[in-house]
């Protein structure tokens, strides 16, 4: 099923100048990236992102952190992209993180994580609309299409 997820490129990854890397991934694995921004997140913001999170010990420390430098907010599209994205990044604590994951080559760390990525269609919908407008979605049938995935592949 073609879906969309909201991926963060957490300020940790930002600072490490891990963006670029990062991005290579999904786009190699063949999905597309149909909006992208760069952003600092505000301490509303991270209540409602973190919502489900906001009551727990250590929420302070997260807002600290998601608030502390820009982010990078992106919308990636592609078939399943919701649980590929998931399985890319790895567990989210980096020290538990499989190697070949993102996070298992590059974080040792729970909360320097470097990428966030909803967990659920639910979730997808909900990040996204707290971070894009329908005007940010750039809609472009790619030419690679046909090199990346056979037609009844929807
Ligand atoms: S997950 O992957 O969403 O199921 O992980 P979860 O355990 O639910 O954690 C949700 C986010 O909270 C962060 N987190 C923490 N930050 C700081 N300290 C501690 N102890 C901690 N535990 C969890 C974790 O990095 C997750 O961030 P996101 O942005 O969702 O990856």
């Amino acid at each position: 099923m073609l879906q969309r997820s909201l991926v963060l490129l957490k300020p940790d990854c930002v600072e490490r100048r891990l963006m670029g890397q990062i991005l290579a991934r999904f786009e190699a694995r063949g999905f597309n990236i149909v909006a992208l921004k760069m952003l600092r997140v505000t301490p509303a913001l991270s209540k409602k992102h973190y919502a489900e999170h906001v009551s727990k010990p250590f929420y302070p420390s997260l807002e600290e952190f998601i608030t502390s430098a820009p982010v990078v907010a992106l919308a990636v599209e592609g078939l399943d992209v919701i649980r590929v994205i998931r399985d890319m990044l790895g567990a989210t604590n980096g020290l538990n993180a499989a190697p070949g994951t993102i996070r298992g080559d590059f974080s040792s760390s729970r909360q320097m994580n470097l990428v966030h990525a909803s967990d659920s269609p639910e979730s997808a919908a909900r990040e996204l609309a707290l971070y894009f407008t329908d005007a940010d979605f750039c809609e472009h049938d790619l030419l690679i299409t046909p090199a990346l995935r056979a037609g009844d592949e929807q």
